[in-house]
């Protein structure tokens, strides 16, 4: 395993970004936000890698295989955030860090987003920053695996 390397997994309709509903989500493409994350990974001192699939099964399949591969990892699951169990089971076995993300606030959003599977597993969540949501995501991953764990409360 790798201390230094963290999977960031993007889910379905992510490789739409930058088309995709812009007044929500902002023109920004994937592959920029990706290309934004491996620059910043680097000043600090990791290495990212990026998954994307539109299917649940690979998404899962990728989670399985981040287990000694991986120090932490990064999931925006799109919508299967609010409807995949099986997503979340796969994460729970992972055993790094790991911390949820959404460019939008799914909270402020339709009632249907108000659920997220994966809170239930992860070490936190980051939305509604767009961008920045990863960049603040990558941070945490970070400053949790340097630390261990932070207490509760830390900054
Ligand atoms: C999203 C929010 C989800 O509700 C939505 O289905 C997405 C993107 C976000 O990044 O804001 O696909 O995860």
């Amino acid at each position: 395993m790798n201390p230094d390397q963290i999977l960031i997994l993007s889910g379905p309709n992510l490789d739409q970004l930058g088309v995709r509903d812009v007044a929500v989500y902002g023109a920004t493409t994937l592959d920029e936000h990706v290309e934004r994350l491996v620059a910043r990974a680097a000043e600090l001192g990791v290495v990212v890698v990026h998954r994307q699939s539109n299917f649940e099964g690979d998404l899962i399949e990728a989670v399985h295989d981040a287990r000694g591969r991986y120090a932490g990892l990064i999931i925006n699951a799109g919508a299967l955030t609010h409807t995949s169990w099986a997503l979340s089971d796969a994460l729970d076995v992972f055993p790094g860090p790991k911390v949820e993300v959404h460019l939008s606030n799914p909270a402020g959003r339709e009632p249907f987003r108000h659920v997220s599977t994966l809170a239930r597993v992860v070490d936190g969540s980051v939305a509604g920053f767009g961008g920045l949501s990863y960049d603040l995501a990558l941070d945490a991953v970070v400053r949790l695996l340097r630390s261990s764990r932070l207490p509760p409360g830390a900054a």
